[in-house]
């Protein structure tokens, strides 16, 4: 029997007979893909937490599709005690990453739901949920592929892109936000070249892009994150695609550790530097790149993960922010679902803004 390939599976998704959230396990690829069905509201905080599932479009369904899961089981009819306990678990799942705003964003939208139904009975009102949670998983696939159609007038057939950690199917539903348009280049016959940053420290370049492209067919090249200059300089690239996870009023945009180094490289070797954002990700609320909550993760992902043995001293100080913001300045433009906004970012912004709520 012909074996699956990554890209048959849903990164994310609801299970109706188990009544639970399924997620692939992110942190065993590209050596194993299995499924995890979890109904506990703790186990999916975990899988978030710890990246099994990740990216920030796919953390927002999670959540949206792990809340439904959590406020499925509270066992009451009295609806003011059922909003007690579902404020409580949106509140837990809230603290699992801070940096990716559409974790808030469905989160917000769960509760939006709960709020204009009050007086419906808390069994419509979980009816109501599982819809919206649906929902927000339904529009991830459609809010790609809008981004991947405004990326795609942005490259030429046969082009060299760079990306950077994993904006793919593995971080949304399908699709995914950078690679949005080189999926949709594939179809198409555009022939790209794609280099992928591996993506220190926990490789999500080299274990999930590199993985979920070269599965579709794409012709991939793994690169160290320190080789990026070496491929700009010789012109193996003539773009850089990268996704976030959160991007201010201002255009400063926060992504994987990393991402801002190699914008300014892309700016020194004059070439475009791109952030696919669906406007999810777009916090209209923060001023500047400086407002974005960056998370800071455990010191061992970089003395000790993926490699058997320890590889630095014992005791060495080490710093691990998961997240860096790169300045408005480096961005060239900002693709979201409704086009691709340009600086001044505080104008281009508002206007896609009100172009989603025409
Ligand atoms: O720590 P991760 O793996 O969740 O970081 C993911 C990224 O930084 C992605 O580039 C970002 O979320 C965009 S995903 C479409």
């Amino acid at each position: 029997m012909r074996r699956k390939t990554i890209l048959e599976y849903e990164t994310v998704s609801f299970d109706p007979e188990k009544r639970a959230l399924v997620i692939i396990d992110q942190t065993l690829l590209p050596g194993q893909v299995r499924l995890l069905s979890l109904t506990e509201i703790e186990d999916i905080w975990e899988a978030i937490y710890l990246l099994k599932v990740r990216g920030a479009p796919a953390i927002g369904v999670a959540a949206a599709i792990g809340l439904y899961v959590a406020a499925e089981q509270i066992d009451t009819v009295d609806e003011e005690l059922f909003y007690q306990q579902f404020k409580e678990k949106k509140k837990y799942l809230e603290t699992a990453r801070p940096t990716a705003v559409n974790l808030f964003w469905a989160l917000e939208k769960m509760e939006a739901v709960v709020k204009k139904n009050r007086g419906k009975g808390v069994g419509e009102i979980k009816k109501l949920l599982n819809r919206e949670a649906m929902q927000i998983h339904d529009e991830d696939i459609e809010v790609c592929r809008r981004i991947g159609e405004y990326g795609l007038k942005l490259l030429n057939s046969g082009d060299g892109i760079l990306t950077h950690c994993n904006a793919g199917k593995l971080a949304a539903v399908k699709y995914g936000t950078a690679t949005a348009p080189m999926y949709l280049g594939q179809e198409r016959g555009y022939g790209f070249h794609i280099y992928v940053d591996e993506t220190r420290p926990l490789l999500q370049g080299a274990r999930l892009t590199a993985f979920e492209l070269a599965a579709a067919g794409m012709d991939v090249t793994l690169i160290c994150d320190n080789m990026a200059a070496d491929i700009m300089k010789k012109r193996l690239v003539q773009a850089v695609f990268v996704g976030c996870d959160r991007v201010a009023s201002n255009g400063d945009a926060a992504n994987k550790i990393g991402t801002s180094g190699v914008a300014a490289l892309a700016s020194y070797y004059r070439i475009p530097f791109y952030i696919c954002a669906p406007t999810s990700t777009i916090d209209m609320t923060l001023k500047s790149g400086s407002e974005i909550p960056i998370e800071e993760r455990k010191e061992t992902e970089i003395t000790e993960m993926w490699y058997e043995k320890r590889m630095a001293p014992e005791n060495i100080k080490v710093y691990n922010p998961c997240f860096d913001v790169t300045e408005k300045e480096l961005i060239t433009g900002i693709v979201t679902e409704y086009g691709v906004a340009y600086p001044p970012y505080e104008e281009s912004l508002r206007r896609i803004f009100e172009k989603k709520f025409e």
